[in-house]
């Protein structure tokens, strides 16, 4: 669900849209949110209260106070409540108080009091909307960070065609759900390095060492690293998975191939994740042509690899690296000892123990090792570890 636990106020006021309303809100209910109603008296002729409340599932706001028993509706409560007060649809009447700071209804003064996201969805006839005084409070509303979501051309209810139609409910519920999923630019002007998946050593021009990395856990990486606006140059092996938006890729089959990669991209970077699985041994020597089979066992003479992470920590400066460990027993003394030896800030355990975790699957159960504290985390999806790992990083900046 787009908007788990999100809690929004659905402020409506009165334009013909308002019938839109009702399936808006039942969208934001159906994609997880908690939705309270907050109406202009206007809004009222426009849509049923009770509509709106049975769908809500909460009564309607609409007046300061309730006039049968004095008891207050306390706009500040909601203001603070909210993770975002959405108005939709708003008309030219809305906008221009909300530019004002005119507080005529409890819309109005919840809008002055929200310390949420505040989002309008205008809905207007067409003449209106082109207006100079609608399009200055709707460019005076953008700059003071209000989100807008642009109405549609077509039929409006003055017959006349042009742009007015409020957006469509589906299409309100994307915007929302990105702008209150979107992680602010936190690691804007850094630029990090992901190693990810796993590497390929021939041992023949048909046989290759390889191991069950997908690539899943790195690329996560990458993208939530992408999200909070870092620059990230994602060393990857081979996988079947697609680059994240905003994220370069640099393609690499063997350890040799990564270690040149990284060692050359780590100059200009701020941080590091190795969370590919890299080879620790090689074929001595690659044969030119297919191996035939014999009756006689082989042996394949396997030579050390370089280790990219304790190159790049012998190396490290002031930057941030962050390292995997992937075990099957003595887990914390081993990732203790990959702190240490790799020079890495904080290691990134997971355990082949531990069902759910590790090789190609989408969650991951890890443990954060520093070198005063170990943090466990329950089984989480790769993308939610991703995120703990990108909080943790962002902490050592
Ligand atoms: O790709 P998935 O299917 O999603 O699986 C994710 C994963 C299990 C591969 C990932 O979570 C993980 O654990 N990655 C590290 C795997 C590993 O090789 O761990 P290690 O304990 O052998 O290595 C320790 C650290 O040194 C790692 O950060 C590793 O990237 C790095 N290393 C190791 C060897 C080498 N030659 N160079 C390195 O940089």
């Amino acid at each position: 669900m787009l908007l788990e636990g999100k809690k929004i106020i659905l402020g409506i006021t009165g334009s013909i849209a308002a019938y839109k309303a009702a399936m808006l809100c039942r969208l934001l209910v159906k994609e997880g949110a908690e939705v309270r109603v907050v109406m202009t008296p206007l809004a009222k002729q426009f849509i049923t209260p009770l509509t709106m409340a049975t769908l809500s599932k909460h009564p309607i706001l609409v007046e300061f106070f309730n006039p049968e028993n004095g008891e207050w509706n306390s706009h500040v409560s909601l203001g603070e409540w909210a993770d975002m007060l959405l108005i939709a649809p708003a008309t030219a009447n809305t906008l221009a108080k909300m530019t004002t700071g005119i507080a005529d209804n409890l819309l109005l003064t919840t809008y002055l009091s929200a310390r949420a996201k505040v989002a309008v969805a205008p809905a207007m006839d067409l003449d209106m909307y082109k207006h100079i005084t609608t399009q200055q409070n709707l460019t005076t509303l953008a700059e003071r960070g209000v989100a807008i979501i642009e109405p549609t051309s077509g039929e409006l209810a003055s017959g006349l065609v042009g742009k007015g139609r409020m957006a469509e409910p589906e299409e309100i519920v994307a915007q929302v759900a990105t702008l209150l999923n979107e992680k602010k630019k936190s690691l804007a002007g850094k630029r990090f390095i992901v190693t990810a998946g796993a590497t390929i050593e021939p041992i023949d021009p048909v046989r290759y060492i390889t191991n069950h990395s997908s690539g899943k856990m790195g690329y996560a990486i990458a993208e939530v690293l992408a999200k909070r606006g870092a620059e990230v140059r994602l060393i990857s092996g081979r996988t079947a998975l697609a680059c994240p938006k905003g994220v370069e890729r640099i393609d690499v089959l063997s350890a040799e191939d990564m270690y040149n990669a990284a060692i050359k991209e780590w100059k200009a970077a701020d941080g590091g994740v190795m969370c590919a699985a890299v080879a620790d041994y090689t074929p001595e020597s690659v044969a030119d042509h297919k191996l035939k089979k014999s009756d006689d066992d082989l042996t394949i003479k396997l030579r050390r690899t370089k280790d990219i992470a304790k190159e790049l920590g012998a190396n490290k400066g002031n930057r941030v690296l962050v390292g995997f460990a992937l075990e099957t027993d003595n887990e914390l003394s081993n990732a203790e000892g990959k702190l240490q030896r790799k020079n890495f800030n904080f290691v990134v355990l997971n355990s082949l123990r531990d069902s759910g975790a590790g090789f190609r699957g989408d969650t991951n159960k890890i443990t954060i090792v520093e070198h005063s504290e170990r943090t466990e985390y329950p089984l989480l999806a790769k993308s939610e570890v991703a995120a703990i790992i990108a909080d943790k990083i962002e902490s050592l900046f």
